[in-house]
């Protein structure tokens, strides 16, 4: 299963949820693997991956058509593999967009299809840049679903318009798999704000299906571990731990859920 983590915003929480839900699975005994999508490469850093200039990263797949088994890197984490990125994504939107292929945007699902990388892993993470650019639009049709991190804010709540936009046009262009918002996920939420506690009440009951009910409230056990290249879920206990691991049953649910239905749906 493939789960990007989308939103257009930055600093909403999608490294750290990529690298924290991963992180989760894994302790659970998951083979999982995050993608690294952005020129910020953030998660890459988080699960303590260092890249050089010549290593192979993400950009190689996507533009050098390198195997992707060539580029993905264990960690320190059993179970937990790492796609990396490198500054050298910088220009990639700019690149996918003059591509003379035919689908330019189904450039990561080509690859991690034909070198059959879905069957080697449970679940797959995409941590998308902070854009609503053609390399989110590869994650998006690469992607059978979608969690959309988010603050508690009314800039976030008018965003998610946009959000939504998106995952719906990559799910209509037929190129990829049929992409489904798995839940959109309350992040570095403080419960002693007013207005950050209406935010979420309003979210919830406006998209009760499409909202995850674990919230991941601020914690500074969060910064703490992305110092120390270490997912906050493999560090000792902190309300982080308890909410990634919170939000990790949940994901389960959700996707077995997801799974049953298109079972019964196609007969199998
Ligand atoms: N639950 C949290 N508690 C405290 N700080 C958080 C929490 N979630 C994210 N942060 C902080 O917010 C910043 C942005 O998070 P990040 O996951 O990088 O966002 P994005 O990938 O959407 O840009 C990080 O520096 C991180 O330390
Ligand atoms: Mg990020």
């Amino acid at each position: 299963m493939v789960t990007a983590v989308f939103n257009h915003k930055g600093g909403v929480g999608k490294s750290t949820t990529a690298v924290n839900l991963a992180a989760g699975l894994a302790k659970r005994g998951y083979r999982v693997l995050v993608i690294d999508m952005d020129a910020q490469h953030n998660a890459t850093d988080y699960m303590g991956i260092l890249v050089s200039r010549s290593d192979p990263t993400i950009y190689d797949v996507l533009f050098d058509a390198m195997d992707p088994h060539n580029a993905i890197y264990p960690t320190d984490s059993e179970g937990l593999y790492c796609l990396p990125a490198s500054e050298r994504m910088i220009n990639a939107s700019l690149r996918l967009n003059q591509d003379q292929i035919a689908v330019p945007s189904a450039r990561l699902y080509s690859s991690l299809k034909k070198h059959g990388i879905q069957a080697e892993y449970d679940y797959i993470f995409l941590d998308c840049p902070s854009d609503l650019d053609a390399v989110s639009a590869n994650a998006l049709n690469a992607a059978d679903n979608c969690i959309v991190p988010c603050f508690a804010d009314q800039f976030s709540k008018s965003g998610l318009v946009n959000v939504i936009a998106a995952i719906e046009k990559a799910a209509e262009n037929g190129c990829g798999t049929e992409i489904k918002l798995l839940g959109i996920l309350l992040c570095n939420f403080r419960r002693v704000t007013k207005t950050a506690r209406m935010n979420l009440e309003e979210i919830q009951s406006a998209l009760p299906e499409d909202t995850f009910h674990t919230v991941i409230r601020q914690s500074a056990a969060i910064p703490d571990s992305i110092e120390k290249r270490k997912p906050a879920i493999c560090m000792p206990k902190s309300p982080a731990t308890e909410h990634y691991e919170q939000l990790t049953s949940e994901y389960l649910l959700r996707t077995q859920r997801t799974d049953r239905i298109t079972r019964i749906a196609s007969g199998r």
